[in-house]
């Protein structure tokens, strides 16, 4: 297609506002804005090594720990210190939320404070930087509560503590092969590939949909011994294979960066886990909640596609805490379904009973 006929991501920003005569523009304006932060870590991360100053390795005293308890890259710190200065001037903003920083981000005092909520996980991924493989950022706009707005007061921590059901816009960037935001402001998801001669996000992917049945799945296998029955019976089931209760082969896939198994499982179906499990008692999950599941899960619902803690969808979860982690199952629905009706179902061994059989009592 000739560029000239091609929509930028402002392009499709307006055409999105169209569908509400009385919106103001702000969430389009502050959407601009973290695209313009998106592609300033693209470049960095282009970079490389070829920074030193930045590295892409830890420094060798190692970094500082965030509060997951997790050392902290330069890139990680860079990262989210390019979400603020990109985000805290506008007076879209009451407010920030992130991964690397423990505490709310207050808008400082010199700049008006606006009616939206973001919250991100400025480098999803950073494990992989060392290695070259795709990494990208996630983020999710909330509205701040109306009293908030109304008092321009300081936002705390509970202020954030919304379901992701009420997420207005929900996103992601890779910075892969090529550099693609991913979106949705709720009418369908879209994907734009970021135009390295115009520094522009151009709409390639008009109305992205996942395809509701698969025969690819992604977890860490090497937690296999800390999962629960329904999720070991799941993939037991996908292992068997073609003589197996599917009747079919499974690929299998892990990159160990959830924004790009989420992309390729928006392009071509799949499904992703990384269920609750009994690794470590402190921590109900490896992913958190609010940057990470949350927008996903919204980017799946609104391709087709269903996102659920294994037990219930995750746009239902009321939030308990800024950080909180939580098991994540995403990807084709009719996957994601079965993954919840196995969470539902008895144990195998009841399953076993003549009371649970076919014709048994307890069949649902
Ligand atoms: P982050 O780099 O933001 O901390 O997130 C990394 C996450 C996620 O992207 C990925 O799916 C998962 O951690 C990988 O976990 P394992 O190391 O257990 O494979
Ligand atoms: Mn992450
Ligand atoms: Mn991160």
């Amino acid at each position: 297609m000739p560029l000239s006929q091609r929509w930028t991501l402002t392009r499709y920003l307006i055409e999105e506002r169209r569908r509400f005569p009385t919106a103001s523009g702000d969430l389009n304006a502050l959407l601009l804005d973290v695209s313009l932060a998106c592609k300033a870590i693209a470049r960095i991360v282009a970079f490389g090594q070829l920074d030193d100053g930045l590295g892409s390795a830890a420094p060798p005293q190692g970094g500082a720990v965030n509060v997951q308890g997790e050392v902290q890259k330069p890139l990680d710190v860079l990262s989210n210190q390019i979400f603020i200065q990109m985000n805290d001037w506008s007076g879209h903003l009451a407010g920030m939320a992130s991964e690397e920083m423990d505490a709310p981000k207050q808008i400082p005092a010199a700049h008006a404070r606006g009616k939206y909520l973001l919250v991100f996980d400025p480098l999803d991924g950073s494990s992989n930087i060392d290695v070259n493989v795709s990494v990208g950022s996630i983020f999710s706009v909330l509205r701040a509560p109306q009293e908030v707005v109304d008092s321009g007061r300081d936002v705390t921590e509970a202020d954030f503590l919304q379901a992701g059901a009420t997420q207005v816009a929900a996103g992601y960037a890779l910075y892969g092969p090529t550099t693609m935001l991913v979106l949705t402001v709720g009418n369908g998801v879209a994907g734009f590939t970021l135009n390295p001669n115009l520094g522009e996000f151009m709409l390639t992917h008009r109305d992205i949909r996942v395809p509701a049945d698969t025969q690819e799945f992604a977890i860490n296998s090497s937690n296999s011994r800390f999962w629960e029955p329904p999720v070991k019976r799941y993939v037991d089931e996908c292992l068997a294979g073609q003589p197996g209760p599917r009747a079919k082969d499974f690929n299998m896939r892990w990159i160990a960066s959830m924004v790009a198994e989420a992309h390729r499982i928006l392009m071509r179906g799949g499904v992703f886990l990384y269920p609750r499990d009994s690794k470590d008692a402190s921590k109900p999950g490896r992913l958190r909640l609010l940057y990470e599941a949350n927008p996903i899960a919204l980017l799946m619902e609104q391709a087709g596609g269903r996102a659920s803690t294994g037990r219930q969808p995750m746009l239902g979860v009321k939030p308990t805490e800024l950080h909180q982690r939580i098991g994540l199952v995403f990807g084709s629905k009719h996957e994601v379904e079965r993954i919840e009706r196995y969470h539902h179902e008895p144990p195998a061994q009841e399953r076993g009973n003549p009371l649970f059989a076919d014709r048994g009592l307890f069949r649902n």
